[in-house]
């Protein structure tokens, strides 16, 4: 890394990190590691990538900065704007459409008072509209933060909001307490 000044920098902890994961890669093929260092920065960086933190991590893999803006932006697990501490993607896609995410988009709307891809004054949610978040089978699906929440019915739905209001943590998963994604009844096979 080149002697620069960034108002992003690794902590101590994160450097570690970001070295054992550079680690991982042959000599010369360290930009592979653009990801996950995006990634580290962004969780270190309150969820959002400031573009100090996106030179940071190109001065770091010394690669050219608009190389690292190209994977930043193609990635929409990344966040070019701060976001609420609880950031709460609702998935619209066909199977969670069926299963009444638009209920649950009107619940998220009316108990946070915003829109989508707005967040409240008091910075505690953001909410967005996702495409498939890949747990189809336990539609409809929100995730907030790292966790997903299934089989979400407007009451549950509500349940969690009211808990991350208290500054509670509700049990992330499926909210019927079906074991992963076997059939609703239950187990149908041995
Ligand atoms: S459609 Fe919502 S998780 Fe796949």
């Amino acid at each position: 890394m080149t002697e620069k000044i960034h108002d992003f920098t690794f902590t101590s902890e994160n450097l570690a990190r970001a070295e054992a994961t550079v680690a991982k890669y042959p000599e010369g093929r360290q930009a592979s590691a653009v990801i996950p260092l995006l990634d580290l920065a962004q969780r270190q960086n309150g969820n959002w990538l400031s573009q100090a933190a996106m030179d940071y991590v190109a001065d770091y893999l010394a690669m050219p900065p608009i190389r690292v803006y190209e994977v930043a932006t193609f990635y929409t697990m990344f966040n070019l704007k701060p976001v609420g501490e609880n950031f709460i993607q609702v998935c619209t896609t066909t199977p969670c459409w069926l299963r009444g995410s638009d209920e649950l988009v009107h619940v998220c709307k009316r108990k946070l008072g915003i829109n989508m891809n707005e967040t409240t004054a008091d910075g505690k949610f953001t909410l967005r509209e996702v495409e498939c978040l890949g747990a189809c089978a336990n539609a409809p699906v929100v995730q907030i933060n790292d966790d997903y929440y299934e089989d979400l019915t407007p009451e549950t739905m509500e349940k969690i909001l009211e808990d991350l209001k208290a500054g509670k943590k509700p049990s992330p998963g499926s909210q019927t307490n079906r074991q992963g994604a076997c059939p609703a009844p239950g187990p149908t096979t041995l």
